[in-house]
C-alpha cells in the first residue's frame, strides 16, 4: 500500500520558533536581533506594560547593536478588528520596518503579528481572518522576524501560529491562523513576571491549564479524514509530541500556580522560582496546544468574552467591561470535562492526577477532573462560573451561537457537541461550586 492510498490520517506536524529562556534573556536581545540583520524595529506594547519600563529597556540595548528602535505603545488590551486596525495603520504610517518586538502579554504579541503580516504584505485584517467570519486567505509569503518577549505566563502566543481578536460590530471573538505567523524567535523571562497582579496570574494561569488539558484531550490526529498537504491545519489534533509538552505543563502548574498567585510578588518568598515555573508552563503548553488545538472550553470563552455586558475584574483595565480570556476559558472547562470524559477516561484521570496530585479521589471517576479544576479555581479567585461574570441562565441562548461559530475549534473535540449539549454545558456552568 502506498501512503497516497491511505484514507486515515497517518501524519502530524509540529512546530515552534527557537526559544531563549530564562532570568535576564531579555537583556540579550539586542544581540540576537543583530543575527537577523535589522536596522529598524517596532516594538509594540501595552500602555500598562510600557509604563512598567520594560519596552524602553529594550530600545536602549536596541542602540546598543545600532539598530533603531521605535515604540508603539497603543495596543489594546484584549485586541479589537478597531485596535489592530489603527496599530497597523500606524505602522504603515510610519515607514518601512525589517522587524519587530512585542513586548507584553497575548494582547501585545498577537497585535504585533497582525502588524507583522499586514506591513509585509497589502490587504485587511479581514481577508486573512478565519472562515466563516473572514476570507482565510494564505500569508503570500515569509513574514519579517518578530521576537516575542511574554510578560505574563499564559498565552503562550510566543510560540503559536495564532493571533486572536474581538470582531466589534458580531460581538464574536475569532483570529488569524497561519504558521506564518508563529514568532521568529521566543525570549521568555520569568523576571518580566514579577510585577503581574495576582488577578492577571489567576486567569492567565488558568489559560495555561485550560490550553494543556484541552489539547490532551483533545481528538487523537488520527481519527481526521487525511488532508492533503496544502490542507493541514495549524490544529492537527493530540498527538504523541504535543502531548510531552502538555503533561510536563501540568505537572508544574500542580507545584506553582497557587504560590504565584499568592506569593509572586518581588520579596516573596519562592516568588521567582514560581515564576520561572508558570513562565515555562505557559511555555510549554503554548507548544502543545499551538499544534494539536482546543476545543470546548476555549470556543465558549470566545462569546463569553465578546458579550460582556458590565463585568469589570480587578487588576485589569477598569475603562471598560471586559472578561479576560484566562477567565472567559475557564468557566466552562468543569462543566466540559465532564462532557468529554466517555471519549477517552483515562485522560482526563491522568489530567487531574497531574494537576493534583494529592487530591482525594471521587467516588465517581467523571467527577474527578472536574473537582481538582473547580478547587484550583477556587483557591486563586477565579469567578464562580458564567454567573459571576454577569450571565444568567437566560443569556445561555444568545451565547450558543457564538460557540458554534467556532468550528475549527469544535473539530478538535473528542466528543462533537451539539447546539443541545453546548446549551447544557452553559447552563450547568452558570455556578460551578
Ligand atoms: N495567540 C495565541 O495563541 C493566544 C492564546 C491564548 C490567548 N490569546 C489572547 O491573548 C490575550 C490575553 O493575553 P494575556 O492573558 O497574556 O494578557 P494581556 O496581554 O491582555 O494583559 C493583561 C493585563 O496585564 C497587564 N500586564 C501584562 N504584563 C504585565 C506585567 N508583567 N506586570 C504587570 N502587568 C502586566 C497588561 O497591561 C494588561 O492590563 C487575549 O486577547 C487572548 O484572546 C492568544
Ligand atoms: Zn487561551
Amino acid at each position: 500500500m502506498t501512503a497516497s492510498q491511505l484514507r486515515e490520517e497517518t501524519i502530524f506536524t509540529w512546530g515552534a520558533p527557537p526559544l531563549k529562556f530564562g532570568a535576564g534573556s531579555t537583556d540579550e536581545i539586542g544581540f540576537d536581533l543583530a543575527g537577523f540583520g535589522v536596522h529598524r524595529v517596532l516594538i509594540v506594547t501595552d500602555p500598562g506594560v510600557s509604563a512598567l519600563g520594560a519596552p524602553s529597556r529594550i530600545a536602549d540595548a536596541l542602540k546598543r547593536y545600532d539598530i533603531e528602535a521605535e515604540i508603539f505603545d497603543g495596543v489594546h488590551v484584549e485586541p479589537t478588528d478597531d485596535s489592530m486596525n489603527k496599530a497597523v495603520e500606524y505602522a504603515r504610517a510610519q515607514g518601512d520596518w525589517d522587524g519587530f518586538v512585542a513586548v507584553g502579554g497575548g494582547s501585545a504579541i498577537d497585535t504585533a503579528k497582525a502588524i507583522n503580516l499586514l506591513t509585509t504584505y497589502p490587504g485587511e485584517l479581514m481577508d486573512y481572518i478565519n472562515k466563516p467570519i473572514g476570507n482565510a486567505k494564505t500569508p503570500p509569503g515569509q513574514l519579517k522576524p518578530l521576537v516575542a518577549v511574554p510578560t505574563t505566563a499564559g498565552t503562550g502566543s510566543e510560540s503559536t501560529a495564532m493571533c486572536v481578536l474581538d470582531i466589534l460590530s458580531m460581538k464574536v471573538k475569532t483570529g488569524i491562523s497561519h504558521w506564518r505567523l508563529r514568532p521568529t524567535l521566543a525570549v521568555v523571562d520569568p523576571l518580566l513576571t514579577m510585577s503581574l497582579p495576582p488577578e492577571v496570574t489567576a486567569a492567565s494561569g488558568m489559560d495555561i491549564v485550560c490550553h494543556a488539558v484541552e489539547s490532551y484531550t483533545a481528538r487523537w490526529y488520527t481519527s481526521f479524514d487525511r488532508k492533503k498537504p496544502e490542507e493541514r491545519v495549524t490544529y492537527c489534533g493530540s498527538n504523541p509530541v504535543s502531548d510531552l509538552w502538555c503533561e510536563k505543563a501540568m505537572a508544574l502548574i500542580a507545584r506553582s500556580l497557587r504560590p504565584a498567585v499568592h506569593r509572586g510578588a518581588d520579596g516573596d518568598d519562592g516568588a521567582v522560582d514560581a515564576r520561572t515555573d508558570m513562565m515555562l508552563a505557559a511555555t510549554l503548553a503554548g507548544m502543545g496546544f499551538g499544534n494539536s488545538g482546543v476545543h470546548i472550553p476555549h470556543a465558549n470563552g470566545y462569546p463569553i468574552a465578546g458579550m460582556v455586558r458590565d463585568y469589570r475584574p480587578a487588576g485589569y483595565p477598569q475603562d471598560e467591561p471586559m472578561v479576560p480570556h484566562g477567565q472567559s476559558v475557564s468557566l466552562t472547562a468543569p462543566e466540559t470535562f465532564r462532557f468529554t470524559f466517555d471519549a477517552d477516561p483515562g485522560r482526563h484521570l491522568r489530567a487531574a492526577e497531574l494537576l493534583d496530585p494529592r487530591a482525594d479521589r471521587t467516588d465517581d471517576p467523571r467527577e474527578q477532573l472536574p473537582s481538582v479544576l473547580t478547587a484550583l479555581m477556587r483557591d486563586i479567585g477565579i469567578p464562580n462560573g458564567i454567573g459571576g461574570v454577569g450571565y444568567s441562565e437566560a443569556d445561555v441562548p444568545d451565547l450558543v451561537p457564538g460557540t458554534m461559530k467556532q468550528q475549527r475549534l469544535l473539530a478538535t473535540c473528542p466528543k462533537t457537541p451539539t447546539e443541545d449539549d453546548i446549551a447544557d454545558i452553559l447552563t450547568k456552568s452558570v455556578e460551578n461550586w
